[in-house]
C-alpha cells in the first residue's frame, strides 16, 4: 500500500511544512512501513484552528506518519495546489479540511485516479460521488447551530434586552460558502423558527477571523436599531464583537446578549468573565481519530461514511468551572 515517491514536489508559493519523526525531507511516501499523509489546513482564522493544526500535527509526530503540513491561507486555489503536489508525491493518503464546499470534484478526481485515498477532516464538501473520499470525520454544524438557537428560545425572556417584546439578532457569519457557515446559520435558523418574537434582523461573514467580527459588528451598530442579540459563528468573531460594543460604550454580555462556537480559552475566559451569555463547543483536537482512521484506511479496514465529533455546550457558570483546565 505504501508507496515510493518518485516526483518531487512541485513548488509551491503557500507555506508548506514537512514534519516527520525521523526528520524532513521533500521526498513523498516512504517504503519503509511508515505512512506519509499530506495534509492541507485551511489556514490560521482562529484559535480554533490552531488547536486543531497543533493536534494534527502532535498526533502525527507521536504516531510516526510522515506529515506534509500546508498552510492554504483561506484560499482554495492553495488548497487544490497543495493536494495535487500530494498526488505528484504520491503520499499515502491525503487529509483535508476544505476552505469551501464546492468545487473539489476534479482534484478529488485526480487523487481517486492516483489511487491515494482522502480523509476530509472537519469540513464537508459537496459532491456527487460521495466514493472520492473515504470517511469525513468532523462536528455536526447543523446541530452546534441548532443547539445555540434553542438556548435563545430557552432564554427569551432575558434575551429580550429593550424590552419591546421583539428579540432582533445580528448574525455574524463564518467564510462564505463554508460549511460551518451554511451550516450553523441553518440549524441557529430552525431552532429560532419557533418563536415568532425573534427575526435575524442583519448577517454578515466576518470570514471566522477577530478583525472581521469586530468591522461587521461595528457596521451592525450603526447601522441597525434595537440589537438584542449577536450570534457569531465562532468565538473569534465573537470576541471582535466585544470589542466592537464596548468601544460603542454598551456592555458586552448585558446591554448586547453574545452566544458563539467553538470554545476556545479565550471565548471560555469571556463567557466565564460574563461578557458572552453561551457557547457551544466544537472540538478542534481531531488528530488522534485522524491518524486512526488513516491507518485503518491504509490497512484495507472498512472505516465509517461518517465520524462525528462529540461536543457539549457550557454556561458562564460552567466555563467558570472548566476554565482553568481548558487544554486549547
Ligand atoms: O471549521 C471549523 C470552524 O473553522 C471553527 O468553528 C472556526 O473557528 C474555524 O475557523
Amino acid at each position: 500500500m505504501l508507496k515510493k515517491t518518485l516526483i518531487a514536489a512541485s513548488a509551491i508559493s503557500m507555506t508548506v511544512m514537512t514534519l516527520s519523526a525521523c526528520g524532513s525531507d521533500d521526498s513523498g511516501g516512504s517504503d519503509d512501513g511508515k505512512i506519509t499523509m499530506g495534509f492541507a489546513q485551511v489556514g490560521a482564522e482562529s484559535g480554533w484552528r490552531t488547536a486543531n493544526t497543533k493536534s494534527i500535527q502532535e498526533t502525527a509526530e507521536a504516531e510516526g506518519v510522515e506529515l506534509k503540513f500546508t498552510d492554504a491561507q483561506g484560499k482554495q486555489e492553495n488548497q487544490i495546489q497543495a493536494i495535487r503536489s500530494y498526488i505528484q508525491q504520491k503520499v499515502d493518503v491525503i487529509a483535508f479540511s476544505p476552505v469551501v464546499e464546492t468545487g473539489f470534484e476534479s482534484v478529488l478526481q485526480e487523487a481517486k485516479a492516483a489511487g491515494i485515498p482522502v480523509i476530509l477532516t472537519d469540513r464537508a464538501v459537496d459532491v456527487e460521488d460521495t466514493s472520492l473520499y473515504e470517511t469525513f470525520l468532523g462536528s455536526d454544524f447543523v446541530l452546534e447551530g441548532e443547539k445555540a438557537g434553542e438556548w435563545l428560545v430557552e432564554n427569551a425572556d432575558d434575551s429580550d434586552v429593550d424590552g419591546d417584546g421583539k428579540i432582533n439578532v445580528v448574525q455574524l457569519e463564518g467564510t462564505t460558502g463554508a460549511a460551518p457557515a451554511i451550516d450553523r446559520a441553518e440549524g441557529f435558523a430552525s431552532a429560532i423558527g419557533a418563536d415568532p418574537s425573534m427575526s435575524v434582523i442583519a448577517s454578515q461573514t466576518g470570514d471566522f477571523t477577530r478583525e472581521g467580527g469586530k468591522q461587521v459588528m461595528e457596521s451592525f451598530l450603526q447601522s441597525e436599531e434595537g440589537i438584542d442579540v449577536v450570534f457569531a459563528h465562532n468565538d473569534d468573531m465573537g470576541l471582535g464583537a466585544i470589542e466592537a460594543i464596548e468601544a460603542a460604550g454598551l456592555e458586552p454580555g448585558k446591554d448586547i446578549k453574545i452566544i458563539t462556537i467553538d470554545a476556545v480559552k479565550d471565548g471560555m475566559a469571556a463567557l466565564a468573565e460574563g461578557k458572552i451569555n453561551y457557547i457551544v463547543e466544537c472540538n478542534p483536537l481531531l488528530g488522534p481519530q485522524l491518524m486512526e482512521l488513516a491507518k485503518k484506511v491504509l490497512d484495507g479496514e472498512e472505516v465509517p461514511e461518517r465520524v462525528v465529533t462529540e461536543e457539549t455546550t457550557f454556561t458562564q457558570e460552567q466555563a467558570a468551572d472548566v476554565l482553568a483546565d481548558r487544554q486549547y
